[in-house]
């Protein structure tokens, strides 16, 4: 065993450290700790990059998908949320007091499709939530959009996998209402903690303003005029996080090279089948799916990996659809072939924003050596 290859890596140079502890130093020298001059620059430069006149900087992106949410109106009313979706996307839904529904999604992309949308909805549906799994934007969004323009519900993003990510060079977050992105740690960049909305409505933005901090009319004070909470970014975390969004690009050209070699190597191969990119795509590679030839177990697939050849694969996109999450039993129980199958099914490689080709490599024969014996 040569390249031991851990299944995500955070990545801050040197370079990057030092300009985040001087920002810190700064915001505890004049005790500017929240809402400050860091934050609005993350902003600025975070809307400047995904293309949109507001961005709003927030403590995670649950808050982001709750806060969007309770500007849409979702209270009493069924919102579509694909199954195969991390926990919070349902739960911001309830939090905001809608009620998810369930819907099945595409193989090709692990989200929804305008088909798979168009089955689920119903007289009661008030939106769509569409998650762009791993970082692809699905190239029916749309058809997607014009199906919820059409019954005059809302689309919004889950954008929490999809920084910088685009489709016919418009950006992930910006085809909706609103975007959500999240600056979780293993995200493509990340503020420690913390979140983002996006939007070109400058009413949304100062809705979104409110939310965020309490619900006040504005940061010095006024009345409680929303029942916000406290969703704010400190100083602290934007410092993290304004180093890492200029990194962007950077670390957007490792993820799609390690992915490209990943392609050539795999796809064809019998054993583990990348999800190729449609036309037009720009994928952000927060996570690169391949599905399983179906004799292949997963758990021991992934163990041999790891005790054989010393690679950690990443996490699943989802291994449970939500249906079958025990906090939402209660939720009609559907059968959703197509999410089941996949999450079922799919291993996610390592790929890292520093990843080198010799790791690279050291990945793709370890898998051919564990699916050849
Ligand atoms: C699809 C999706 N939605 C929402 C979230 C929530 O983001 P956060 O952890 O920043 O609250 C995450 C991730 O962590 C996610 O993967």
């Amino acid at each position: 065993m040569s390249l031991r290859i851990p299944p995500a890596r955070v990545v801050f140079s040197d370079a990057d450290r030092s300009e985040i502890a001087g920002y810190v130093d700064e915001a505890l020298r004049t005790g500017s700790l929240t809402l400050g001059p860091r934050t609005i620059e993350l902003e600025r430069e975070f809307a400047e990059r995904h293309g949109v006149a507001h961005a709003i900087a927030v403590s995670s992106g649950t808050s982001a998908i709750e806060i969007a949410l309770r500007i849409l109106g979702v209270a009493g009313r069924e919102i579509l949320v694909p199954a195969n979706t991390f926990f919070a996307t349902a739960a911001a839904v309830m939090h905001a007091g809608g009620q998810p529904r369930f819907a099945d999604v595409s193989a090709d992309t692990l989200s929804l499709s305008a088909e798979t949308t168009r089955a689920a909805l119903t007289d009661d549906t008030a939106g769509v939530v569409l998650v762009h799994i791993g970082g692809l934007v699905s190239p029916e969004v749309e058809e997607i959009r014009a199906l919820c323009d059409e019954r005059g519900i809302f689309l919004l993003e889950d954008a929490a996998h999809a920084h910088g990510a685009a489709y016919r060079n418009r950006s992930a977050g910006t085809f909706g209402a609103m975007g959500c992105f999240s600056f979780y740690p293993t995200k493509v960049i990340t503020s420690g903690e913390g979140g983002m909305i996006v939007t070109d409505d400058e009413s949304v933005a100062d809705e979104a303003r409110i939310y965020r901090d309490q619900g006040k009319a504005g940061f010095f004070g006024g009345a409680h005029v929303r029942l916000g909470a406290a969703w704010r970014m400190s100083e602290l975390h934007a410092a993290v996080g304004l180093v890492h969004t200029r990194r962007l690009d950077q670390f957007l050209a490792v993820r799609r090279r390690v992915a490209a070699r990943y392609d050539a190597a795999l796809h064809g191969s019998g054993t583990v089948e990348p999800l190729l990119p449609a036309e037009g795509c720009e994928h952000a590679y927060y996570k690169y799916p391949a599905m399983l030839a179906p004799v292949i177990d997963r758990d021991s697939f992934k163990k041999r990996l790891a005790e054989e050849h010393g690679i950690g694969m990443s996490g699943e996109v989802y291994a449970r659809p939500l249906h079958h999450e025990p906090v939402f039993a209660n939720i009609a129980q559907v059968l959703l072939p197509v999410a089941e199958d996949v999450c079922a099914r799919h291993v996610c490689l390592p790929l890292h924003s520093d990843m080198t080709d010799d790791e690279a490599d050291a990945v793709i024969d370890a898998i051919n050596a564990v699916a050849r014996s």
